[in-house]
């Protein structure tokens, strides 16, 4: 809250809303949390929400809704085809982002499915600031591959770069060049670049990526998923959009796109997608896909209820009032632990606090997953459910050998609106006491590894005793404390 000052002179982000409907949580002890993720393979994925207290996985699709989210609710048109809930949607994107076509999905993953379906094919590369997941799953399932043009900073977990989202010109100078422009089917911006901890590219960044678009006739499309953050990021970081409103930077950046996409999991506060474009041709391009994968072209695998929702979280996501409360909570957390010495990636981004396991366990060796057994060791000391992004998330090499991450971070997810600064003030505690125990949290092993995005439900085992040793300090230390 850029305007308030405390008496005190203390820091804190001020929450703008009030909580009007509540969820009751659960504290079970640490000899059960060591059960429970011994039970879920040590995979934080595959834990039972009800033995979770902070559940900080994602950001996706459980982020508050508005009062005047929930209302729209209720009035919805939920005819199979032509319904007035689409019409809504749709005149809402072409109002925010100025495009004419609109192309829905049930989720972010589907229009990458529908994207790397019409534009990849064997032997096509995607250049792209940073790859995620799904991204690189759908390019490559499709016989393509993608190629990262992030600046350097971008992958140095300590930094004051303002924009470590940001492309490197010449690496996508390179790229284009190593390639050539026709094996090139788009080049993709990701928002709030996920991977690297929710870090922002600038507007300025964007332009230039733009102008050597149109140096070599290629698309630009934007993954939008995580664009709220980094929204915010541009008017309060870059100087030259401090007094531009967010509607206007928005728009600022559409106008640069010719295709545009978006998980509405984190972009408006609901749960669905879409991809929206100016172009006819890549509408057209496109369009048969959606009912063949999704549903009818005027809902596409969404509910209409969600899609209502989703009209008026975009709308909200104009404001910046709104819109700030993820960042600065999560500055919030990144500055306490920093302060205290706890490495964690800096400059605060968006979606969530991103520890270095790198850095926080370096003695476990990358092959054991350092991040995958932070998120475990996490979990067993406050019950809080992070995520895994480092070698775990990787796909190994066609050779099978272990394609290691070039970072190891656990993210703790701050879905927006949903927990309070005394929540945030347990994880930090916690986080903490782990910090003074770090010596004692060892490495994973897989026992069970599927092929494809095994981050979701692969099983592993630790490779010692390392847990039950750790549970027994902490009550050595917190005596019987929950
Ligand atoms: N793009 C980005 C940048 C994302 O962060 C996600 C999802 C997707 C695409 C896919 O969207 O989940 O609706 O299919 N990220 C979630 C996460 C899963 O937890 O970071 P989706």
């Amino acid at each position: 809250m850029p305007s308030l000052k405390m008496f005190t002179g203390e820091k804190i982000p001020l929450e703008m809303h009030k909580v009007r409907i509540v969820q009751k949580l659960r504290l079970i002890p640490i000899e059960d949390r060591l059960k429970a993720i011994t039970e879920a393979g040590n995979n934080t994925f595959l834990l039972q929400n009800c033995d979770v207290f902070l559940d900080m996985l994602t950001d996706s699709g459980v982020n508050a809704m508005s009062d005047h989210q929930l209302a729209s609710m209720i009035t919805v048109d939920d005819a199979y085809a032509g319904s007035a809930t689409f019409t809504r949607l749709a005149n809402k994107l072409t109002e925010i982002f100025g495009t004419k076509y609109f192309l829905p999905a049930h989720q972010g993953r589907a229009c990458e499915h529908i994207l790397a379906k019409a534009y990849v094919t064997a032997g096509s590369v995607v250049p792209t600031n940073f790859h995620f997941t799904t991204t690189k799953a759908h390019i490559t399932a499709c016989g393509g591959s993608v190629e990262e043009v992030l600046i350097d900073e971008g992958l140095k977990t300590t930094s004051t770069c303002p924009f470590k989202g940001n492309s490197d010109i010449s690496k996508l100078r390179a790229s284009i060049a190593k390639h050539g422009a026709r094996k090139i089917p788009f080049v993709r911006l990701e928002a709030g670049t996920n991977l690297v901890g929710g870090q922002p590219f600038s507007l300025e960044n964007m332009k230039e990526v733009r102008k050597v678009c149109d140096e070599f006739g290629l698309i630009l499309v934007l993954d939008a998923s995580l664009l709220q953050d980094n929204l915010y990021f541009i008017k309060t970081r870059e100087q030259s959009c401090r007094n531009k409103t967010i509607r206007e930077i928005t728009r600022e950046i559409a106008d640069l796109c010719d295709i545009i996409y978006f998980s509405a999991r984190k972009l408006g506060a609901a749960r669905g997608g879409g991809i929206i474009t100016n172009s006819e041709k890549a509408y057209k391009t496109m369009r048969h896909l959606v009912p063949m994968f999704e549903g009818f072209l005027t809902y596409g695998g969404m509910s209409v209820r969600e899609m209502e929702a989703m009209a008026v979280g975009l709308e909200e996501t104009m404001d910046e009032e709104v819109i700030n409360q993820g960042p600065q909570f999560i500055e919030y957390m990144v500055n306490e632990l920093d302060r205290k010495g706890i490495p964690v990636v800096t400059p605060a981004g968006g979606l969530g606090c991103h520890l270095d396991a790198t850095r926080f366990i370096p003695h476990v060796p990358q092959v054991e997953y350092p991040a995958g057994a932070l998120a475990a060791a996490m979990y067993i000391a406050g019950a809080v459910r992070g995520m895994e992004r480092g070698t775990m998330s990787e796909q190994r090499n066609p050779d099978g050998s272990e394609r290691l991450s070039e970072m190891e971070l656990l993210r703790l997810a701050l879905p927006r609106r949903v927990f309070t600064l005394s929540q945030v003030k347990y994880a930090i505690d916690r986080i903490t006491w782990l910090y003074q125990n770090r010596g004692l949290i060892g490495g994973l092993r897989f026992i069970e590894e599927p092929p494809v995005l095994r981050f979701f439900f692969g099983r592993l085992d630790p490779v010692s005793d390392w847990q039950t040793m750790l549970a027994a300090k902490f009550r050595a230390d917190l005596g019987d404390s929950l």
